[in-house]
């Protein structure tokens, strides 16, 4: 059992970080945050944050990984916020892969390395693959998440000698207030909600409050290393997937979003995002014995909508 309470999250500002930190601290860990702004006396009691720079290398700021309960790894370019340009490319890539090594580089030079070392990784590591069920086991996509989920956990695996190194490669993560389902709303309540595109993709979604729960079991499941697909036992087609929101809205669902008219609008990141699928499922959780609460879509939605 571990004695150490202190958990350190990089990029633990965001939608996904300050769910996991309140959590944490509820179960009565202190957490520390590594941000690239100005740190905040956190409203949060037992949040406290440290400013770094994710720029590859170890700063001052590496002190706080020495002694640490474990390091959990959110940090990077947000992959939806712009279209994605050469540069916005190159920037959501260097985030990720500059953020890593510097955590990397912090837990070498710790006299006491942290337990367990979980680092973000994503579902787009399959790429498109249609219908296909995947497990942690299959092959990585070729495109660009593709490469840069791969490259980004060759980046985390390299203090596997170290510690415990836990690759989390979250799904679609559902919440009312953050991640994509607000962006998805609007039309669904405008009456003129429907498909994406031909609707066949598989959405890898997963409710916040299991991916929280994942992420907090990970921190003391032995077993859990390598990757680990953050996503719900149940995967749905992107057309169940707007039937099931159009239901818990009370809203038609039958207007598809033509794929042409995304492609337009949002360039590559529309093939990437949202026209391409993976039915991902969490085979390594699910038997290392982690119980999911929300496993079908109408139940998650029917909680986050509610
Ligand atoms: N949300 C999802 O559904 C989902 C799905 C799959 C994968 N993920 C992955 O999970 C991780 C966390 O997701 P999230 O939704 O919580 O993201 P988020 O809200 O965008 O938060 C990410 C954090 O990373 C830091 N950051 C932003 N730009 C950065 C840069 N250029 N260099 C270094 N750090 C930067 C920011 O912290 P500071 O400004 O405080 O430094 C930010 O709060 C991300 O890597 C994301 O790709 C999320």
């Amino acid at each position: 059992m571990l004695d150490r309470m202190n958990i350190v999250i990089a990029g633990g500002s965001g939608f996904l970080g300050d769910a996991l930190a309140r959590a944490l601290t509820s179960q009565g860990r202190d957490v520390t945050i590594l941000t690239r702004q100005k740190p905040v006396h956190a409203a949060t009691p037992r949040v406290s944050s440290v400013h770094w720079t994710p720029d590859g290398t170890a700063g001052d700021w590496a002190r706080v990984i020495d002694g640490a309960e474990a390091v959990i790894n959110l940090a990077g370019e947000s992959i939806a916020a712009k279209r994605w340009s050469a540069d916005q490319k190159r920037k959501l890539r260097d985030s990720r892969l500059l953020a890593t090594r510097s955590l990397t580089s912090a837990i070498r030079s710790a006299d006491r390395p942290p337990a367990v070392f979980i680092s973000g990784s994503a579902v787009g590591y399959y790429g498109d693959r249609g219908a296909e069920t995947l497990t942690e086991a299959s092959e990585p996509g070729r495109d660009f998440l593709g490469g840069l989920a791969q490259d980004w956990e060759t980046a985390a695996t390299d203090v596997s000698q170290l510690t415990r190194v836990a690759l989390v490669r979250t799904g679609i993560v559902l919440d009312a207030h953050g991640g994509a389902l607000p962006k998805m709303l609007p039309p669904f309540r405008m009456f003129v909600g429907g498909p994406l595109g031909s609707g066949e993709q598989y959405m890898p979604w997963i409710h916040k409050a299991d991916w929280v729960g994942l992420v907090s079991w990970i921190l003391t499941a032995e077993g859990a290393r390598g990757p680990l697909n953050a996503t719900s036992p149940s995967p749905v087609t992107n057309a169940e997937f707007s039937q099931a929101l159009g239901r818990a809205l009370k809203r038609p669902s039958f207007l598809p979003a033509p794929a042409f008219a995304l492609r337009i609008a949002l360039g590559e990141m529309a093939d990437a995002l949202l026209l391409s699928g993976q039915r991902a499922l969490p085979v390594r959780a699910t038997d290392l014995g982690f119980s999911f609460r929300y496993s079908t879509i109408d139940e998650a939605l029917a909680n986050v909508l509610a």
